[in-house]
């Protein structure tokens, strides 16, 4: 067994806040006896949540080998070949002996869209799900926004180290994306704007190609972040951003050159998301072309 992926799936599970988000939002989606698909269903902790909360048979799809052998262990040990069945497979193409009231699952990348959640999700739903049947998550947003951070990550590269200059280093930069855990709150210079957003199990997504954000305060313009924010219930949700303690998603960072900005400029961002290439598509390959709006341009 690859030891990085029960890694992986260890800091999963250790994410507190992801847990007891789930554990929430099962609780309010669940009635007794429901039946309930779990998409991706790993080492089987939504699974398990789902019986926890009344689930009346949970069938927990997993495409990959390695996980599949630990989750048939577990199945086992806890004596729950009635309840639990587990489906080896991709997803979008495994066929249920019955429809579900409810599917759950948890494929966010640290933008969202990563892991084709919402693609995975619909072509479930359009499958297996009972008309009126809940999605948990039922919304999935890109957010993208202008930030100062506070003396960490690409904020380091400052005017003043010890007397001297270090911020020749961003000439230097270029338009990809890097991954952050921040261990300081950057500020948040300008609103928040959503780059995509889908509707889960319908497959809704919108795409926002161009956008702009607005400066609500003056600072100095380090980057621009992206992450998500997940809605599982109409009032549980989980976001990336601000990081949390124990939080096991970065956030994207596309660095900017320095510039002190000042209240109500506007930053134009051109959106280019990556072409799926084997049903993947890269969070790091995203680009975001910025610039500044003149004065008097619409
Ligand atoms: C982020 S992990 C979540 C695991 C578990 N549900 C949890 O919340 O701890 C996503 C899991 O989905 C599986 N997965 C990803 N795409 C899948 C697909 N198309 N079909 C089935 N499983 C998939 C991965 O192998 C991985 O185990």
């Amino acid at each position: 067994m690859d030891q990085r992926l029960l890694l992986m799936h260890q800091t999963m599970l250790a994410d507190t806040p992801r847990m007891r988000a789930y554990d929430q939002a099962l609780q309010q989606s669940l009635r007794p006896g429901d039946i309930v698909v779990d998409v991706g269903a790993g080492t089987l902790a939504l699974s398990l949540l789902a019986l926890h909360h009344g689930a009346g048979h949970v069938y927990a799809i997993e495409a990959d080998p390695q996980m599949l052998d630990v989750a048939a262990h577990l199945i086992e040990v806890n004596e729950l070949k009635e309840k639990l069945t587990l489906v080896a497979g991709d997803a979008r193409a495994v066929r249920l002996p019955e429809r579900a009231d409810v599917i759950v699952t948890e494929m966010m990348g640290n933008l969202g869209p990563e892991e084709e959640m919402a693609e995975v999700v619909r072509a479930v739903a359009r499958r297996v799900l009972k008309p009126g049947g809940r999605v948990v998550p039922r919304r999935l947003i890109t957010r993208l926004a202008a930030i100062e951070f506070d003396h960490e990550g690409w904020g380091l590269w400052s005017d003043d180290f010890h007397g001297y200059r270090l911020d020749p280093v961003c000439d230097h930069v270029e338009a990809a994306a890097h991954l952050h855990f921040f261990q300081r709150e950057p500020r948040v210079l300008s609103d928040v704007v959503a780059a995509a957003d889908s509707a889960l199990g319908t497959g809704n997504t919108q795409l926002r190609p161009s956008l702009r954000l607005h400066l609500a305060q003056a600072g100095t313009l380090h980057a621009i972040v992206g992450y998500f924010a997940a809605e599982l219930t109409g009032s549980v949700s989980l976001a990336n951003f601000p990081s949390y303690p124990g939080c096991n998603w970065a956030v994207w960072i596309w660095p900017l050159r320095h510039r002190a900005v000042t209240a109500g400029e506007q930053i134009r961002i051109e959106v280019h998301r990556p072409k799926a290439r084997a049903g993947i598509r890269l969070a790091g390959d995203w680009r975001l072309e910025c610039g500044f709006v003149r004065r008097g341009e619409a």
